[in-house]
């Protein structure tokens, strides 16, 4: 079997080049060897294919049953973070889509609506305890606000001793291994040793133990005191039923909880930091924002805010420009593929670069200027553009992602004036495994709209925030 051709330097510098700068790592070898490569970054500095040509991404994704499956590789990267029953660790086909069966349904795009007047809510209020004239990094509101989502929405645990744990002990366990040296931990399963609370291992696993033991209890209270008028995702999880008429245990569905947190919250928060730079980048781009949204008046629906044919261009452009998962999951060829003429052996791993995808010149021309316009009008196929990976493992939370990115932009464009803190460049900086603005960015609330002229999407059970907003 001849793999294509890729970069010559020894497994472990590629390695090394790969987690200093992935992004710069896929464009150099894709500017050497093109829209299929191998590089030495597999698993254990195993060969792997790079893919970004969108008939060789169209071909994996529509053969992944027959001849891809998730790799051990993806295990590998995701067991120090979530439980042998978390969708993403579960590699055999029929058991991964009945996974799939129970845990998609509440994320349905029409299932969104419930969820809209909290989402408001809550950006208002982490808003609120902004000062304006003070520099802040964008990314932390941001990372406030996916995590009440989680914590409230998917969860649908508010306020309470238990919620206030959970609040601290996230942010830190996630934080736990976020330098470069500390994330190489992740790649490289023999360092992970557990040398007591100090040590960098040691403190993760700590954290993980405690989050996973008041998981376990809030779902067992919460089947003691089953109430299905409640429409948070975990109590629509707990009453799903697979094609056998079987509900998850609860150990399945406190791994999946910690899934869905690990999955959704460090990527949507990126995706609005992203969304909060550009706005404030590209003065032309907020006026249109601002303009569209203004145009629904006053305590606009959600719902009507998520059809906004402008704001959704922006969001789809932010995306597409720096994609916060880079990448997809990888997947290992099961059955003989053969791939831009390259003929793929059993055992061999993939891996679809969607950043790469993203700047094709002949898909997005001028690929690193930042334009919505490119959205409005024209639909890229699934191969063309893919933030959220496809196939049999395409995002589950997509919706609920753009949904939430939608409404707090909305909810913050129109409450607050603010600017970019500096003239400084923002460049992609790889968190973990996330792609997002370097610095933050740093920003600055300027003023506060005066409550007349602000669209109110909030309800009067939450007016406190509004009073509390406009006399700052
Ligand atoms: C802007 C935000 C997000 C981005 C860019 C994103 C991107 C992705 C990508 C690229 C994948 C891998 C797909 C593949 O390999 O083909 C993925 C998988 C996944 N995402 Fe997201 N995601 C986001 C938000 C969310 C949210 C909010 C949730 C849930 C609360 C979520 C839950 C998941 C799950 C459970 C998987 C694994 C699916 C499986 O293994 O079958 N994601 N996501």
């Amino acid at each position: 079997m001849k793999l294509p051709d890729g970069p010559k330097a020894p497994p472990l510098v590629q390695m090394l080049q790969w987690l200093a700068d992935p992004l710069k790592y896929m464009e150099n070898a894709t500017q050497r060897y093109g829209d299929i490569f191998t590089s030495g970054c597999g698993l254990n500095l195993k060969p792997i294919v790079l893919v970004s040509n969108p008939l060789a991404i169209q071909k994996i994704f529509l053969n992944e049953e027959k001849q891809f499956e998730a790799p051990s590789a993806a295990k590998v990267l995701f067991q120090p973070f979530l439980g042998e029953l978390s969708i993403t660790r579960t590699d055999d086909s029929p058991r991964h889509k009945r996974k799939r069966q129970l845990l998609m349904p509440p994320f349905h795009g029409e299932k969104m609506a419930t969820h809209g007047q909290l989402i408001c809510e809550i950006a208002q209020n982490v808003m609120s305890q902004l000062t304006p004239g003070k520099i802040f990094s964008a990314y932390n509101p941001m990372q406030e606000i996916s995590l009440r989502v989680i914590l409230e929405g998917v969860y649908g645990i508010r306020g309470g001793e238990r919620y206030e744990h959970l609040r601290q002990l996230m942010v830190p366990w996630w934080e736990a291994l976020s330098s470069p040296v500390e994330s190489t931990l992740l790649y490289v399963p023999f360092l992970q040793i557990d040398l007591g609370s100090w040590s960098p291992w040691g403190r993760f696993c700590r954290l993980k133990k405690e989050i996973n033991q008041l998981l376990l209890v809030e779902i067992q209270e919460r089947r003691q005191q089953y109430d299905p008028s409640r429409t948070d995702i975990l109590t629509m999880l707990m009453s799903a039923r697979d094609e056998t008429g079987q509900l998850m245990t609860d150990e399945e569905l406190r791994d999946e909880m910690l899934t869905l947190l690990t999955a959704g919250q460090e990527t949507t928060a990126a995706s609005m930091s992203w969304a909060l730079y550009w706005i404030h980048h590209l003065p032309h781009v907020r006026e249109q924002l601002l303009q569209e949204i203004a145009s629904l008046g006053d305590s606009p629906d959600p719902m009507m805010i998520a059809r906004l044919p402008y704001l959704s261009a922006v969001c789809q452009e932010i995306l597409r420009i720096y994609p916060p998962v880079y990448s997809s999951f990888p997947r290992m060829v099961k059955s003989p593929v053969e791939l831009m003429g390259y003929e793929l052996e059993p055992g061999i791993e993939v891996l679809v670069c969607n950043y790469i995808t993203h700047h094709r010149e002949d898909l997005y021309p001028e690929s690193k200027q930042f334009r919505p316009e490119r959205f409005l009008g024209h639909k890229f196929s699934p191969y063309e553009y893919l933030p959220f990976g496809g196939g049999n493992r395409r995002c589950i939370g997509e919706a609920l992602a753009i949904f939430e990115m939608k409404l707090v932009l909305a909810t913050i464009l129109s409450r607050y004036q603010m600017a970019l803190a500096n003239n400084r460049p923002v460049r992609p900086h790889v968190h973990r495994i996330n792609v997002v603005p370097s610095d933050g960015p740093k920003m600055v609330i300027t003023s506060q709209r005066q409550r007349q002229e602000v669209s109110l999407f909030i309800s009067n059970k939450q007016h406190e925030f509004t009073i509390q907003g406009s006399e700052r």
